[in-house]
């Protein structure tokens, strides 16, 4: 049986700009976060507090943190943010945040591309960061990068994902997010992968799925997931996004493609998708070019 309930978890602010090459505005990056929560998405991951040099993009992360207190109040705490480290656990606390998500990546390769650390440094990285995040009462997400294939590596083994992320929860990461960086898998893969998490007690609870949408297998691979139990699915609205460390990375699933597909399998979501779906249409004006999402396209035409 499918689940009643599935929780949305919005990286379009942050996955989704993060790879653009020029940059959006603060004040356009506020607005967008507060129409993805006006329509009625609950979980939106805003930005990053990395390095800028590394992600020029995102370099106004304290910035836009600010308005959207500003804007939002209390609220604006409990949007979620990237932190690589302890230099961005203190950005974070110091705007008193409470979600923080480390990303590690199950590949050697990537760790070194996109963190600067091969497989066994990262944890060293992620160690302390998650213990004193723990320590202050945030909760931690921890996202494990190139878990189906590797552009440099390709295929990556089911039992070097688990591997991974076992030792992220053993940290103290609360969820784990199942990222295909590059958009490589299919369904029967996602079936074997969260089978293999379960066989090592880790439950389909402990998972969310987050799908880039490179081959066109997201939508699938979402449905793989259902199935298998997952409950918690990332994407970005319009289908935006990309990494920048990551060759071959196009954008995430689109948002409106997972709730046209929840709605029409009876799975609540919580989601308005006309105001989402005018949200991802007033971003693709300010971006210069329309969006990928099928769904997008056919409901701004009719
Ligand atoms: P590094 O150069 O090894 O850093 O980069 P370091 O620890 O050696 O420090 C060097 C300097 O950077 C120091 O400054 C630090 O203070 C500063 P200096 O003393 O030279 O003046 N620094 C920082 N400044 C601001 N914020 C920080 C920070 N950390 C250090 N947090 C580092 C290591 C991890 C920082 C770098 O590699 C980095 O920022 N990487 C981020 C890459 C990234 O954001 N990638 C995209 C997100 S991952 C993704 O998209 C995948 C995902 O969507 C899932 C999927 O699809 O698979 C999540
Ligand atoms: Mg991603």
């Amino acid at each position: 049986a499918l689940p009643q309930r599935v929780r949305i978890y919005e990286v379009g602010p942050r996955d989704g700009l993060q790879n653009e090459a020029s940059l959006v505005p603060v004040e356009v990056k506020a607005e967008f976060v507060r129409r993805l929560l006006d329509a009625g998405l609950t979980t939106v991951e805003a930005t990053s507090f990395v390095h800028p040099r590394w992600v020029p993009q995102l370099a106004d992360a304290a910035e836009l943190m600010g308005r959207l207190a500003d804007d939002l109040g209390e609220a604006s705490r409990d949007l979620p943010v990237l932190v690589p480290n302890e230099r961005g656990l203190d950005r974070a606390l110091e705007l008193g945040l409470r979600h923080v998500a480390i990303f590690g990546s199950a590949t050697e390769t990537f760790a070194r591309r996109n963190l600067n650390r091969g497989l066994e440094s990262q944890l060293e990285m992620f160690a302390p960061t998650v213990a004193r995040a723990r320590a202050a009462g945030l909760d931690v997400r921890a996202y494990v990068s190139m878990c189906f294939g590797d552009p440099w590596e390709g295929p990556v083994p089911v039992a070097q994902v688990v591997a991974t992320g076992r030792r992220l929860l053993d940290l103290g990461a609360g969820q784990l997010s199942l990222g295909d960086t590059i958009g490589v898998g299919t369904a029967a893969h996602v079936t074997a992968l969260v089978e293999a998490f379960a066989d090592a007690g880790i439950g389909p609870d402990r998972l969310a799925l987050h799908f880039h949408d490179t081959y066109g297998q997201a939508l699938a691979n979402a449905a793989a997931g259902l199935r298998a139990g997952v409950t918690t699915f990332d994407a970005s609205a319009g289908g935006l996004g990309g990494c920048p460390y990551a060759a071959s990375a196009t954008g995430n699933l689109a948002t409106e493609d997972l709730v046209w597909l929840l709605t029409g399998l009876g799975v609540e979501h919580g989601v308005d998708l006309d105001a989402l779906v005018g949200t991802s249409t007033w971003m693709a004006e300010r971006l210069g070019r329309p969006s990928p999402s099928a769904v997008v396209r056919a409901l701004a035409q009719s």
